[in-house]
């Protein structure tokens, strides 16, 4: 079959969904959430995530600007879903998951997360991509979900491999990260391959 046809009609994705865990909340942002992300974006070890240190204090100088954007990034968005990831138990502000780029045609899309730095290691990282994984492959039916990560982000790699994604390559100089090149691998999980570790 030719892969070059005339796009289809496209099903409309499924509206924006709350998810959540045994200790998680995955929600939608709030204009609330600003402050939040004041904090957690002068995080060095965001630079991956965001592109660069310091991302809303160089970006967008005040906290209106912040807002603005939050607002404009409030539920379902083509191509991109956005969380929020709260304790259950504390309400807490935890970090965000994304899933992005994603090509109902082609059914793929983009994990992409961060959490704040006491939320590492405790396994919340794992727990908020099953959610999404969940409904990647499920109600959003996607066939593949792809994750990037700089070569350099050895807890970012364990946490993918542990999930069962597979590393299927190196992306030279794919990200600029705070004004230099970043070198990142390139990791993907098919819908066969989680359900065959969920079932
Ligand atoms: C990458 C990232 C999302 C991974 O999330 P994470 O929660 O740290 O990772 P995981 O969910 O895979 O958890 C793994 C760790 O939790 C531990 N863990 C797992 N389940 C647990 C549980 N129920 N209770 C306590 N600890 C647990 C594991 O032993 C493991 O420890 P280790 O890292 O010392 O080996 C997170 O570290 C992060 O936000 N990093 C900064 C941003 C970033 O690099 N983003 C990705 C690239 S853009």
């Amino acid at each position: 079959m030719s892969r070059v046809e005339e796009p289809k009609e496209q099903e409309r994705p499924p509206e924006f969904p709350e998810l959540e865990t045994p200790r998680l909340r995955l929600r939608d942002i709030r204009p609330t959430d600003a402050e939040n992300f004041f904090e957690f974006s002068e995080d060095p070890e965001m630079a991956d995530y965001f592109g660069s240190s310091n991302h809303y204090k160089s970006e967008i100088a005040t906290r209106e600007r912040i807002k603005e954007r939050i607002e404009k990034q409030i539920g379902f968005k083509p191509g991109r879903y956005s969380w929020i990831v709260e304790s259950r138990e504390s309400e807490k502000f935890l970090g965000e998951v994304g899933l992005h780029s994603i090509d109902l045609k082609n059914q793929s899309g983009e994990l992409a997360r961060g959490l704040v730095a006491e939320a590492r290691g405790k396994g919340f990282g794992a727990e908020a991509a099953r959610a999404v994984l969940d409904f990647a492959f499920g109600a959003l039916g996607l066939n593949r979900v792809q994750a990037m990560t700089r070569t350099t982000n050895a807890r970012s790699q364990r946490s993918l491999e542990a999930l069962g994604f597979s590393r299927e390559g190196k992306l030279r100089q794919y990200w600029i990260v705070d004004d230099e090149p970043a070198t990142v691998y390139m990791y993907s999980l098919l819908r066969s391959e989680y359900e065959k570790e969920t079932t």
